[in-house]
């Protein structure tokens, strides 16, 4: 059994069907990689598996619990947590009270203090600055916050969403070292990127996404990029169409 397996899953805005039957596992220990244009569906996906978008039918199943119907705040003391699109935090709080809002699970101030003190080997940047506004970070350094607040929670399982958007090259690199980093602790990976090169290179299985379905799935090793980019594009889909 995976670690998380999708079967079969619909999610709709009104009549509109943003996930069409999709299907998919994530392996335990595995980086997975999530792409697909603008508009695919892909944050849409990941608030269903995580309890915010309403399902209207199919199973996701994490552990072996059935999450299909489960409140998110359940989903998270099981261990899965995304780290959403945007990397919001809280701008008027410092960075450490930032973080402690993802604390919510820990049950004595010493595990507090034990989760922070991770998250600050983890991103050095964020202890120098933790008792700064969050509103004064870069936007590397937001994202390392998101991942921070995320990581809080403890989890088994972390999805984060648009991990690149808006980032420097240099920056991207550095947050990929960090996720290394991540899933030496242990903690399994979901990386939503556009970028389907630095997709197939840091992950070990991947999902291509178009217009709502799983339009290719594989290897991450084994894909042949080209034929990534058509399916990305749905490419293949227009020439067998016309
Ligand atoms: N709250 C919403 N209400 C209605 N339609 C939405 C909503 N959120 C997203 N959509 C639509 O659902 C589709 C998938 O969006 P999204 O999951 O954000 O894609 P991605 O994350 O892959 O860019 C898009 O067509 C988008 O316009
Ligand atoms: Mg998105």
């Amino acid at each position: 059994m995976s670690m998380l397996e999708i079967r079969g899953l619909n999610v709709n805005y009104g009549d509109f069907h943003a996930i069409q039957d999709v299907s998919m596992d994530v392996e335990a220990n595995s980086v997975v990689s999530l792409i697909g244009a603008n508009g695919a569906g892909k944050s849409t996906l990941i608030n269903a598996i995580c309890g915010v978008n309403k399902i209207r039918s199919g199973s996701v199943t994490f552990l072996g619990h059935d999450i299909t119907k489960q409140k998110t705040s359940k989903i998270v003391s099981l261990g899965l947590t995304s780290s959403p699109e945007g990397s919001h935090c809280f701008e008027k709080m410092t960075i450490q009270d930032n973080l402690l809002q993802g604390a919510y699970l820990c049950r004595s101030g010493k595990e507090r203090r034990k989760r922070l003190d991770e998250i600050y080997e983890l991103f050095p940047v964020l202890k120098e600055k933790s008792k700064q506004l969050a509103t004064y970070l870069s936007g590397g350094q937001r994202q390392m916050l998101a991942i921070g607040r995320a990581m809080m929670t403890q989890p088994k399982l972390l999805i984060c969403d648009e991990i690149s958007l808006g980032l420097a090259p240099v920056v991207i690199k550095d947050i990929y070292v960090q996720l290394e980093k991540v899933r030496e602790k242990g903690i399994t990976l979901v990386i939503v990127d556009q970028d389907v090169n630095r997709s197939l290179t840091n992950s070990d299985y991947t999902y291509v996404m178009l217009e709502g379905r799983i339009v290719m799935a594989g290897e991450s090793k084994k894909m042949n990029i080209d034929e990534v980019n058509d399916a990305y594009f749905g490419i293949n889909l227009e020439k067998k169409e016309a």
